[in-house]
C-alpha cells in the first residue's frame, strides 16, 4: 500500500514509526513531516492545511490511504476533498470535525444527544461572559471557542482572574479561536484520554492514557498541549471504560451520523471521572499528542488494517486490537518558556543516541539545521518514550534517556505518571 501521512509532530512521527512496521506498506510519504520522520519515510514540503496540494500529492503517489494527523487538517477539509476524489481517508470530514473545532458546537451536540458534560454558557462578548460568571462557582473555567493548541483554557480561582482571562480571549490572545467564549462548570475528579475508532457505523475502543496538561511538576503552571503521558492509566477501570463507551462514544458516533456527518477516524474523548460517572471535557478529532506516542509503543497489532478499515467502512471485520502487556511512558521535552513565548532555534544534541531496545525517541516540533543538527522550535520539541514491565520501570528508562540528551535550553516535567504511582 502507498500511504500519505499528514502532519509534522511527535504524534505523526509515532504514527509513521508504527505504519512503517506494517508488512502491508509499500511506500510511506509524510507531508510536511519532520527530521524524525525523514529518517524512516519520504517527506514532502506540503503544508498540513494546503488541501489542494495534499490532494495532488495523494494522486501523484497513487495513495491507497491518507492518514490525517492534526486537527488543522481536519478543519481545512482534507477528508472532504479526498471523499470527492474517491481516495480512502482516515480522519473525519470538516463537519464532523466541529466536535473539536468548536467547543460551542460540542456543548450543543451533547445537549441534543444526551451526552454527560459540565453545565455551560456560550458568550458572544466580554460583558456577557463576565455576567455569566455569576451562574458558576469558583474555580471558573474560561475557554476560547475554537482551536488553540491546548492553550485556550484558563482555570481561574477567583472572579477577577476569570474576568482578566475573558478580556484576553476577546482581545485576540487566541486569534479567531477566541471569537466566542464558553464558561463552564468546574468538574472534580480524575481526568483521562480514551480513544475510539469509527468507520461511519461501527465503533471500536482503541486504548487509553493519561496526559499531564500543566507545564510544571505537581500540575503547576499554565495549560499546555501536554507534557507527558503514560498508558495504561489505572483511572480507566473496566467499569469506567464501559460507561464511557455507552454514554459518550456510541452516542457521539450515532449523533454525528444522524446529523449528516458519519465519522471516519479516531475520536479522542477527554473525560473527567466524576462522582456521577464520566463527563466529557472535550472531544478531539484525532489522536492525542503525546497520547498517541504511548499507544503506538503499546500496540502489538498492525495499525494499518485498522486505519484502512475506518476509511473504507470495514471496521466490523476487525478484531479488537492487541496491546502489549507492558506500560509505556512519554516525557515531553520543550523549549524553555513554552507555552508562553519561547525562542526557537536552539540545538538538541544526542537525541539519536542508542538508548536500548525499550526506548524510542520521537521528534516533535524540531527541524533540521544547516549541518543536519536538530533545531528545536518554540514549543514541544522531543518525546522520549519507553516501555517497561511496570510503570516504574518504563519511567526509569524514559528519564534515563532524557538525562543523556544535551539540550540546555529545554525543560521537562520530572513527575510523569505520578497519579498512578501514588495510588
Ligand atoms: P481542554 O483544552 O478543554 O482539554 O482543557 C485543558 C485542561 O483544563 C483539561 O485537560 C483539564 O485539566 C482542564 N479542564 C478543562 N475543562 C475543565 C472543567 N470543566 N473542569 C475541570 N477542569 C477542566
Ligand atoms: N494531549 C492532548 C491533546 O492532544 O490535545
Amino acid at each position: 500500500m502507498n500511504i500519505l501521512l499528514v502532519g509534522s509532530g511527535g504524534r505523526e512521527h509515532a504514527l509513521a514509526w508504527k505504519i512503517k512496521q506494517s508488512p502491508l506498506l509499500a511506500r510511506l510519504v509524510c507531508a510536511p513531516g519532520n527530521p524524525g520522520m525523514a529518517a524512516i519515510a519520504e517527506i514532502r514540503d506540503v503544508k498540513a492545511t494546503d488541501v489542494p496540494a495534499l490532494l495532488a500529492l495523494a494522486r501523484e503517489i497513487a495513495a491507497d490511504l491518507v492518514v490525517i494527523g492534526p486537527e488543522v487538517t481536519v478543519e481545512a477539509g482534507l477528508a472532504d476533498a479526498l471523499a470527492e476524489a474517491g481516495i480512502p481517508c482516515f480522519g473525519p470530514i470538516a463537519q464532523a470535525g466541529q466536535l473539536e473545532s468548536s467547543k460551542a458546537f460540542t456543548k450543543g451536540f451533547c445537549d441534543r444527544h444526551g451526552l454527560p458534560t459540565s453545565q455551560y454558557r456560550v458568550c458572544e462578548d466580554a460583558a456577557q461572559a463576565k455576567a455569566a460568571l455569576a451562574h458558576f462557582e469558583p474555580p471558573y473555567v474560561v475557554k476560547a471557542d475554537g482551536l488553540a493548541a491546548g492553550k485556550g483554557v484558563v482555570i481561574a480561582m477567583d472572579a477577577a482572574t476569570a474576568e482578566a482571562a475573558i478580556d484576553d480571549v476577546f482581545a485576540g490572545a487566541f486569534g479567531t479561536a477566541g471569537a466566542r467564549v464558553v464558561i463552564e462548570e468546574y468538574l472534580e475528579g480524575e481526568i483521562g484520554s480514551l480513544f475510539a475508532l469509527c468507520d461511519g457505523k461501527t465503533s471500536m475502543l482503541f486504548g487509553w492514557a493519561q496526559d499531564h496538561k500543566r507545564a510544571f511538576d505537581g500540575d503547576e503552571g499554565p495549560n499546555t498541549g501536554g507534557m507527558g503521558t503514560y498508558s495504561p492509566a489505572p483511572v480507566f477501570t473496566l467499569d469506567l471504560v464501559d460507561q464511557i463507551d455507552h454514554r459518550l462514544v456510541r452516542p457521539a458516533f450515532k449523533g454525528i451520523a444522524a446529523e449528516g456527518a458519519p465519522y471516519r477516524g479516531v475520536l479522542f474523548v477527554e473525560m473527567m471521572a466524576t462522582r456521577h460517572g464520566p463527563k466529557l471535557i472535550e472531544f478531539n478529532c484525532r489522536f492525542g499528542d503525546p497520547e498517541c506516542q504511548v499507544l503506538m509503543l503499546r500496540l502489538e497489532s498492525d495499525l494499518v488494517p485498522y486505519l484502512l478499515a475506518c476509511a473504507t467502512g470495514r471496521l466490523h471485520e476487525m478484531p479488537a486490537p492487541k496491546w502489549r502487556n507492558q506500560d509505556a511512558v512519554c516525557v515531553v521535552l520543550a523549549t524553555e518558556g513554552y507555552p508562553g513565548p519561547a525562542k526557537a532555534g536552539s540545538v538538541i544534541r544526542g537525541a539519536d543516541g542508542d538508548f536500548g531496545p525499550d526506548v524510542t525517541v520521537f521528534v516533535a516540533g524540531a527541524s533540521s539545521g544547516p549541518d543536519g543538527e536538530l533545531q528545536a522550535g518554540a514549543g514541544r520539541a522531543l518525546n522520549v518514550c519507553a516501555l517497561g514491565e511496570d510503570l516504574g520501570q518504563a519511567r526509569e528508562r524514559a528519564y534515563g534517556a532524557v538525562a543523556l540528551i544535551d539540550w540546555p535550553q529545554g525543560f521537562h516535567r520530572t513527575d510523569i505518571g505520578w497519579r498512578a504511582l501514588s495510588r
